[in-house]
């Protein structure tokens, strides 16, 4: 039904790494990974300790395969755990031992949710979940997230939410204006809440393999900063 879903993964990939390239630069050495999927090329851990060797990460995951093989994949790897559960839930996320262990809440941390937030439906109340988190970590902490949208293609959106009912996650395509809306409690960075292919592209990337068309990636992505309480 998605021809172009390899592509539109990868591109959320690349928007996770230059997510976290940018926060290391902006000096995080700590993040929480919330729905990291199976370990794959180009992990969290690996782009941030290109930055800073030292950097921690975290990995959660709801789904027992992703979070067995992260398991048994990171098991030599330093400064990196993997926690089995769900992130609609991030008084137990955060107060698990492996966070308390690897991650210093009392200083900055970042946040991911790559490709995750569309699995989260409205009776979840998806900007709590991520007003929890913001809440959590202290002033100069970041989010990063991807979101499918329907803006584009409204047919499609809904024919993709109709076969993601009959599979274990339920997908959710989100309008622009919504998507903003969870974000609510952030600042955030330029160049905002964009086409995803629009966000700080790398200028080596080369050629886009869907000719730069944003409708057909059909998703958003941003950064935004923990700010100062006013
Ligand atoms: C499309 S994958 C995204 C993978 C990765 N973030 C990336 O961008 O390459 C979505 C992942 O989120 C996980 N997931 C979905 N709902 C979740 C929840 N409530 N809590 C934790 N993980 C969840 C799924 O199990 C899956 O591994």
């Amino acid at each position: 039904m998605l021809p172009d879903m390899p592509v539109i993964a990868r591109a959320q990939r690349q928007v996770l790494h230059r997510a976290v390239r940018y926060m290391a630069q902006q000096g995080i050495d700590q993040f929480l990974d919330l729905g990291p999927g199976m370990p794959t090329v180009g992990n969290v851990h690996e782009i941030a300790q290109a930055v800073n060797a030292e950097a921690r990460v975290v990995y959660v995951d709801v789904d027992p395969v992703a979070a067995a093989h992260g398991r048994a994949l990171l098991a030599r790897t330093e400064h990196t755990g993997v926690i089995l559960a769900d992130l609609r839930d991030p008084t137990y996320v955060l107060s698990h031992p492996v966070v308390s262990e690897l991650l210093d809440l009392s200083r900055p941390i970042g946040v991911l949710m790559i490709a995750v937030l569309h699995f989260l439906g409205d009776e979840d109340r998806p900007a709590d979940v991520v007003e929890a988190y913001r809440a959590a970590t202290v002033p100069g902490s970041f989010l990063a997230i991807t979101h499918a949208t329907g803006d584009y293609h409204p047919d499609m959106a809904k024919q993709a939410e109709e076969v993601y009912r009959r599979a274990s996650h339920q997908m959710h395509y989100r309008a622009r204006s919504e998507i903003y809306g969870l974000l609510a409690g952030y600042e955030l960075v330029r160049p905002g809440l964009v086409d995803m292919i629009r966000w700080r592209p790398d200028p080596d990337a080369g050629l886009d393999p869907l000719g730069g068309d944003v409708t057909r990636y059909s998703g958003y992505a941003a950064v935004g900063r923990n700010p100062e309480p006013r």
